[in-house]
């Protein structure tokens, strides 16, 4: 198929037109469309600096800038014409840009290449993904925190392996998650501060002999300073991994929590209910109400995992500086970044709807033998044993209970008196779950008075 132009953008030397699949594989207008006001961002303040700088004149610039304006607004409009044969979002904008303003477009480009443009497109569209990232985790953790400061003294079973270990609070667990939501907010910072340099004037590779104010145009685009090597600049995709892996280990968080949720709203468990708001019912089973968004949730990791693994196998291996290779970083981080931006809102959504069932919590937490270590601590603390010895007469009385199909505080005295003669009344005190988890006042422990220390803490981190 050799009757088509050549690319007028790029079309100099070339006496044919690209074949259909080249066109196919080669264009990414399809996708990068969405760095379009990005694009003009950029072009604009280039635009400001090839004027200030005298590069170019400043009717040119001034010209430039109200046409890049113009385009701006019909893209927002959705009457822009875009164009598979234009390849992408930059050459569609410059190429608009002449059909509206004529020959002051061509000299836009002078000083720039594509390479460092689309870097600075790129930077710009997920910096501002991390803006999004820090205000809904924010939300999120004001959500957990007011779950955690709600139920701080309510008790439920704690877990290792699933299988019930001790007794903590509602508070507790809840601040888990404000811990590792926290944790991740500050690697959304942290890629944030690290990301913020400007590639725009490392040009396609080597930087230029125009004389650009590569400081004016950083500072126009709200980047800390321009990036200190050209070659890096065009081939750095690095602010893209920081995000996917931050975003992946944020999904991570979230699915573990969704998961927790379709266990916790299941008829065994019956320690949450879930909102109407965010729950579906079966088409066929009229009685069940299913925890559809939790398990959405937990599903999304998939595709985050995906697209981080994918751009890292993208980046291996190249050579300096810009390859083809790296138009295929947009489509995984915007599908990442919207199905991370979906997951925190849902998350934020069901706790902020949930309830939780203190009755079936409590009830829980009392069976399986959770206080269990309180009574070999008691055997410690009271009568002095070593924990060891300790460990094994609670064994024996816990082999008890199950053999009577009670609980360790049904036990009378003198059952207890069978296995260890100096055991008490007052034993009883601490084989309560309430009294269990209040005991725990130990640093960052489940005990109510360190839930609600820990809460105005985070208040006061986030205020
Ligand atoms: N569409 C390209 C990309 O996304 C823009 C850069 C093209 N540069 C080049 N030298 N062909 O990476």
């Amino acid at each position: 198929m050799t009757d088509k132009l050549a690319n007028t953008m790029w079309g100099g030397r070339f006496a044919a037109g690209p074949d259909s699949v080249m066109e196919a594989i080669n264009a990414s207008i399809g996708f990068d469309q969405r760095l379009a006001s990005q694009d003009i961002k950029g072009s604009r303040a280039h635009a400001a600096m090839l004027g200030a700088t005298g590069i170019i004149c400043n009717k040119d610039m001034e010209i430039i800038r109200e046409g890049l304006l113009t385009i701006l607004s019909e893209i927002d409009s959705g009457t822009f014409p875009f164009s598979t044969v234009l390849e992408d979002i930059h050459m569609n904008v410059e190429s608009r840009l002449k059909d509206l303003i004529g020959e002051p477009a061509g000299r836009l480009h002078t000083g720039r290449s594509r390479n460092d443009q689309v870097a600075t497109d790129f930077k710009l569209w997920v910096r501002s993904q991390l803006d999004h990232a820090e205000e809904a985790l924010i939300s999120l953790i004001d959500a957990f925190l007011d779950q955690a400061e709600a139920g701080a003294d309510w008790v439920m079973p704690g877990f290792t392996h699933l299988q019930t270990a001790q007794p903590i609070t509602w508070g507790h667990h809840m601040m888990a998650y404000v811990e590792m939501f926290g944790r991740d907010l500050s690697r959304v910072r942290d890629a944030r501060a690290r990301m913020n340099e400007s590639p725009l004037g490392a040009a396609a590779l080597a930087g230029t002999s125009f004389p650009i104010d590569r400081h004016m145009t950083a500072e126009a685009l709200g980047f800390d300073r321009p990036a200190a090597n050209s070659l890096d600049a065009v081939s750095d995709r690095d602010f893209a991994l920081d995000f996917l892996s931050t975003a992946s280990i944020c999904a991570m968080h979230l699915s573990r929590f969704a998961e927790e949720l379709v266990i916790w709203s299941s008829a065994q468990f019956r320690f949450v209910t879930l909102s109407d708001r965010f729950s579906t019912g079966s088409s066929i089973m009229p009685q069940k109400k299913n925890p559809d968004a939790a398990e959405l949730i937990r599903a999304k990791v998939g595709r985050i995992f995906g697209a981080n693994v994918s751009l890292m196998i993208v980046m291996k291996g190249l050579p300096l500086a810009y390859s083809k290779d790296m138009q295929e970083d947009k489509e995984q981080v915007f599908d990442a970044a919207d199905n991370w931006m979906l997951a925190l809102a849902a998350m934020d959504g069901m706790i902020r709807d949930m309830t939780a069932n203190r009755d079936s919590l409590s009830a829980a937490a009392a069976s399986g033998f959770s206080t269990a270590t309180d009574l070999a601590d008691w055997l410690v603390r009271i009568l002095n044993l070593p924990f060891r010895e300790a460990h094994h007469v609670t064994g024996s009385l816990v082999a008890m209970a199950e053999s009577f199909e009670c609980d360790l505080s049904d036990l009378t005295l003198d059952q207890m008196k069978s296995v260890h003669g100096d055991i008490t009344n007052k034993v009883f005190e601490v084989l309560g779950v309430k009294n269990s988890a209040a005991s725990r006042t130990s640093y960052g422990g489940t005990a109510p008075s360190q839930v609600r220390a820990q809460v105005a803490r985070w208040r006061k981190v986030l205020s």
